[in-house]
């Protein structure tokens, strides 16, 4: 009797650490808010269908809000006069940086349903999550633990500081997810978002066309065709991350990094260690295996250093605090 009695309380807890894990929760709003995630799932789909770039946006900001000031929803802070260069404004963002639209009408019908309840930084997470599971074609399903609240600071130069650039090297890389306390792995698995959306030309162009690189030449040629050689803020087009399936998240872009066919030395990078190289491998080769490792590093990512109890604020407007 006890010593089941152990057991199930063993059992319990560690139910309890998998879903309350750095005190964030899968149904968080269960309570407050028990509509939100069916609200900002019903956004997203509606801007993701017209146009499944923006949903490719919504996995970056992600990415892009939680590197920098953890998952606060700094991202989305607008200029003022106090502060007239936030995150947003910073080049890794602007003028690239997609989706914000999705964001304020997600936040208005949630506003509508429970006023000063659901943060921005909770929608924000939320609205990647659906992205990826609509572009995955509702393979990629997640629970997206929530619970963190807004900040208060957005400085375009933390953006710089912390947002690994495309030349990055596998040591730069595996440096600056390292920093944000995601493993090697979690670097490689979280790449393979690229297989969906876009990038200008000068994220590439300098440093892989114009540069020596081990760019298949006829993929390089491509690219020479659809960019100009010297790209500026006025002409620089985007092309497609993934020619093979561009709107599907899916473990393409592992097939592309073995094919040489990538856009980043970032992405190329992925193949320079024995280690990382054999991540590319299994994720391109072992069907499931990628969207397993995806999904985990996805939850994992969106919990970093999340703001709770006196950190943070419920924004009543995602663009400006309170
Ligand atoms: C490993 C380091 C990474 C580097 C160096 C990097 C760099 C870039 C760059 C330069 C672009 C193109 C921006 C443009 O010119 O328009 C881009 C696009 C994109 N990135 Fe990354 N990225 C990295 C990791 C990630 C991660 C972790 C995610 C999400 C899990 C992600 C998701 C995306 C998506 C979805 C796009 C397309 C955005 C759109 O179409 O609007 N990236 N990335
Ligand atoms: C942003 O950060 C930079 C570098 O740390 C600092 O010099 C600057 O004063 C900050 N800007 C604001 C508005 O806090
Ligand atoms: C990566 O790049 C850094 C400079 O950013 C350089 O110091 C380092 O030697 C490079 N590492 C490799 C493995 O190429
Ligand atoms: C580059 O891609 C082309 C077209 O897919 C292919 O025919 C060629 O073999 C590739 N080049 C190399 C060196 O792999």
């Amino acid at each position: 009797m006890a010593a089941s009695f152990r057991l199930a309380v063993a059992v319990t807890c560690a139910l309890v650490l998998v879903t309350a894990s750095q005190g964030l929760q899968v149904g968080y709003y269960k309570k407050s808010c028990p509509r939100v995630e069916h609200i900002v799932r019903d956004e997203v789909k509606k801007f993701v269908y017209k146009n499944a770039g923006i949903g490719a946006g919504l996995i970056r900001m992600l990415f892009h809000d939680c590197f920098v000031q953890g998952c606060d929803g700094s991202v989305l802070l607008d200029p003022t006069p106090a502060n007239p260069q936030p995150e947003k404004l910073s080049p890794p963002n602007f003028p690239s940086l997609r989706g914000f639209e999705v964001i304020d009408a997600a936040k208005d019908a949630v506003e509508k349903a429970c006023p000063g309840t659901v943060s921005c930084a909770d929608i924000v997470a939320f609205a990647a999550r659906d992205a990826a599971y609509f572009l995955s074609r509702f393979y990629v399903k997640i629970d997206m633990p929530a619970g963190r609240l807004d900040g208060r600071v957005s400085n375009a130069s933390e953006a710089l500081d912390f947002l690994p650039p495309p030349v990055f090297n596998i040591t730069d890389l595996v440096g600056s997810f390292a920093a944000k306390g995601l493993d090697t792995e979690d670097m490689v698995v979280l790449s393979g978002a690229h297989t969906i959306g876009r990038s200008h030309c000068s994220s590439f162009v300098p440093d892989r066309l114009a540069a020596p690189s081990d760019i298949n030449a006829s993929f390089a040629n491509l690219l020479r065709r659809r960019c100009p050689a010297n790209p500026t803020p006025g002409n620089d087009p985007t092309v497609n991350q993934d020619f093979v399936t561009p709107n599907a998240l899916d473990n393409q872009y592992y097939k592309n990094v073995l094919a040489h066919k990538v856009l980043f030395t970032s992405d190329a990078a992925l193949l320079t260690t024995p280690a990382t190289a054999k991540m590319v491998l299994d994720n391109a080769n072992i069907p499931g295996w990628w969207e397993g490792k995806f999904k985990k590093a996805f939850v994992k990512m969106s919990q970093i250093e999340v703001k709770t109890g006196m950190q943070g604020e419920v924004r009543k407007n995602c663009r400006v605090v309170n």
